[in-house]
Parts: C-alpha cells; structure tokens; sequence
C-alpha cells in the first residue's frame, strides 16, 4: 500500500484583510476561571509546539485542518480554544475554552469537543487529557452526589473507620438464594456492605428481582441479628431503560444503594440515574476504565473521569488500591482521592472505595496510604479464606478494627479472638 503522505495546513491562521491571524493561540495570556473551561493535554509530536497546540485548540473548539469561509472573525475571537501556556518541558499544554462553546450539564457534549477527534490527529503521537478544570456556573448545572461521603458513613455508623465492603464471588455463578444467604454470612461476620460484581445483573439462574427480594429479607434478619445498619449494593449496569427499571425495583423494595459500571453505561446515563431522584446512593465501579487511563502518554487519565463521576452524581467511586491487583500509581490515586473530596463547585464530597485483589494482611498498607474515608472491598480476599467466606469476613473486620485501634496486625492476629486473621495472614501473608 502507498504511504500516505501527511500534509496539514494550518487551521488556525485565517486571513483577514490580508493580515494572518491566529485565533487560538494566545501564550501568555490569563484565562478567566469564572468563564472558561481549563484541558490540560500531555502531548507528544514531532511538528513544533505552537503548530501542535494551535491544532489541537482548532479541533477540540471550532476550527478544522484547513481555513474556512464560514467562520467569521468575531465568532472565531469569541468561541476559539484559547491556547495559553505550554509546558515544553512537562510536554503539557494548556487551553482555556470559553463556556458558550458548551451546552449545559451535558458531558457527552463536553468529552466529543475536549477528548474527541483530537485522539486521532495524525501530526500527534500520543495526546492525553490530564485535567479539566470547570467554572463555578457550568458545575451548577450538574447534580452532583445526593448523599456523597458523610451520609453513606454516618448511615452505616462509621465516623472514624474505613468501611468493610464484601464482594460477591465467583462473579457470576450463584442462584439468588444462595447469592442472599451468603449475603447474610457476610454481614453478621462484620462486613458492612455486600455487593454484586460489576458483571452480575440478571441472569437466568439469578434474576435480578429474585436477587433483590432475597438478599433485602436476608438484610433485615442481619440488622436485627446485629443491631447495626447493613449495605446491599445491587447492580442496575443495563441499556438505560432497563437500567432505570431495576434502579426502580430497589427503590420499591426499600434497598438504599445501586451500582453502575460507569464506562459501560455512560456517564450521561449515570447523570440520568441520579436526575431521577430516587433516593439511592449511587456506587460507581470503573471496569474497562483503564482502555484509555493506563496508558501515560495517551488517552484520559482517571481523574478526568472521577471528576465527571462526582458531577454526574456519584456518591462512592472505585479509585485504586495502590497495594492490591491493579495496577495503579499511587501519586494518581491520592491525586484522585483528593479530588473527589475537596472543594468542587457545590458537591458533596464522594467517598473513594478501594477494591482490587486485596486481602486482610494489606489493610494496614492500604489504610497508611489512603487513609481512612474509604470502603475497603473484599472479594478474593474473603471468599479465598481457607475456611470460608464467614471466617473471611471475621478476618477482614479483625484487620480494619487492628488498623482503627492503632494495633500491629500481626500480634492482633495472635489474640485468641482473632484466630480468621491469623489463618488469612498465614495464607496470603502480611
Ligand atoms: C469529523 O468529525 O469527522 C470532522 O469534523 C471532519 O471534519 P473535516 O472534514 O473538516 O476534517
Ligand atoms: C472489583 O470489582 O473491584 C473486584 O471484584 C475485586 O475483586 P477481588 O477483591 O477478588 O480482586
Ligand atoms: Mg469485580
């Protein structure tokens, strides 16, 4: 096949009267942060930085690769990507984009204008979108979580202790009874909150609803067994109208909490989850998030996503454990952490949730790095237990409570109470 060969002529410099003027490019200049959306982008290319920055403003607002008789220079000095700062040495450049080239509220129309076309240009070889940084006006749009960190931890009376999440495993093979009964184990054996796994939904030998009845008369027992409140996490990750259905079918049944895949399902249809007001704490899990994070150089780094998330309304989210089977960066996660609960226009904080190949002997690790706002989720690392699911739930809940009381894991396990956590430390080490 014959090459092809690349020519590109500059979109950015429109002739006007004769004069050339270059629409996006603006080094130096201060962007407004009550009115301009701020994308930081990583990039790599061979052609020189102005060129490339000037490229990648045209795209991602309203230019394309050559000039244009439509564009007219009063909209174009008004709606260009105005590049500001570049960072040759960070390989990072910096646009401001003026808000009225948005559409309010609609994230699906942010990510085609700001992570778009943009991933495809040929005169670029790696591109990511590090950062967004949004206005106070385009943020209120958004809904933001309905409940968000404080309430999920003052719910399940856990002011001072990470939570204690169990997962359901295998993913996907139990029937709905023997899914509820486990359930159950769990939580009077010290989990706090048991979930579906992000490919559990409704499947001909554990049908959704069946799941949902069961596993809530099984809760109700566990809060009286107990006397503390307990946490199902049902699965809604479906087409948004099944999706939104079964959302309903919680609600009806009393539930408190639904999950969504939120690469699979969208970030708008995590939006319209929380629009509808259903009074259910939103879980995010991020499954497949990584097809466009993992990659330094290329694609959209996870706290462009975990922003968006909070915005869309989701009041715990899968961040990283650093420590466990995924492979994360831990400047990132603590990056992502932050961010999810400091200040961000008029949103409640959302609770990180580390979930991923961990077990009891990383709980101290795992809690010195990310602190103690998090639900700690346990999958493997409570039904591998060598005796069972009950003693891997004891043995979690004696892992977080050495944490929480400052005690060495090690000689906690050697307390004649704690024999679960010393069988799980033998097990898969500490
Ligand atoms: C697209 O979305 O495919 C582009 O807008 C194509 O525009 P172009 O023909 O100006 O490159
Ligand atoms: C998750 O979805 O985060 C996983 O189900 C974690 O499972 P694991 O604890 O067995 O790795
Ligand atoms: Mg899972």
């Amino acid at each position: 096949m014959p090459k092809t060969k690349f020519i590109r002529r500059s979109s950015a410099k429109q002739s006007v009267g004769g004069e050339v003027e270059n629409y996006y490019l603006h080094l130096g200049s201060k962007p407004s942060p009550k009115e301009h959306i701020i994308a930081t982008y990583r990039v790599e290319s061979r052609f020189a930085w102005e060129k490339v920055a000037t490229e990648i403003a045209a795209e991602t607002s309203i230019g394309t690769w050559t000039q244009l008789s439509t564009l007219k220079a009063p909209i174009a000095r008004k709606l260009a990507g105005r590049v500001f700062n570049i960072d040759k040495k960070k390989k990072l450049i910096k646009i401001a984009y003026p808000l009225a080239l948005f559409e309010k509220a609609s994230i699906p129309q942010l990510l085609s204008g700001l992570a778009g076309n943009v991933f495809s240009l040929r005169m670029i070889k790696n591109i990511r979108l590090e950062d967004l940084d949004f206005p106070q006006k385009y943020l209120n749009n958004f809904g933001g979580p309905a409940f968000g960190r404080n309430r999920v931890k003052y719910k399940l009376r856990a002011k001072n202790r990470p939570l204690i999440g169990a997962i359901m495993k295998p993913k996907i093979g139990l029937s709905a009874s023997e899914n509820a009964r486990l359930a159950y184990r769990l939580w009077v054996n010290g989990a706090d909150i048991v979930k579906d796994d992000e490919n559990l939904t409704n499947l001909d030998f554990n049908q959704f609803k069946h799941r949902v009845e069961q596993v809530l008369y099984e809760k109700t027992k566990a809060q009286l067994v107990t006397k503390k409140k307990k946490m199902y996490v049902f699965n809604v990750t479906a087409t948004p109208d099944v999706m939104m259905k079964r959302a309903k079918i919680v609600e009806r049944s009393g539930g408190k909490c639904v999950m969504v895949d939120i690469i699979s399902v969208g970030l708008d249809n995590v939006q319209m989850l929380r629009k509808a007001n259903l009074r259910l704490i939103i879980h995010g899990h991020r499954a497949g998030h990584s097809a466009f994070t993992r990659n330094p150089r290329h694609g959209i780094s996870y706290l462009v996503i975990a922003k968006l998330a909070r915005m869309a309304g989701v009041d715990q989210l899968h961040t990283g454990t650093v420590v466990g089977k995924m492979a994360d960066v831990e400047e990132d996660v603590l990056e992502v952490n932050k961010s999810l609960t400091e200040k961000f226009g008029k949103f409640k904080p959302t609770l990180p949730i580390a979930s991923g190949g961990l077990h009891p002997g990383l709980v101290p690790n795992l809690v010195k790095i990310l602190g103690k706002d998090i639900i700690i989720n346990f999958g493997g690392g409570i039904h591998g237990h060598p005796s069972g699911s009950s003693a891997g739930a004891r043995a979690a809940s004696q892992a977080v409570e050495a944490v929480v009381k400052g005690k060495n894991i090690k000689a906690w396990a050697n307390k004649k109470d704690n024999k679960e956590l010393k069988q799980a430390l033998e097990h898969w080490g500490s």
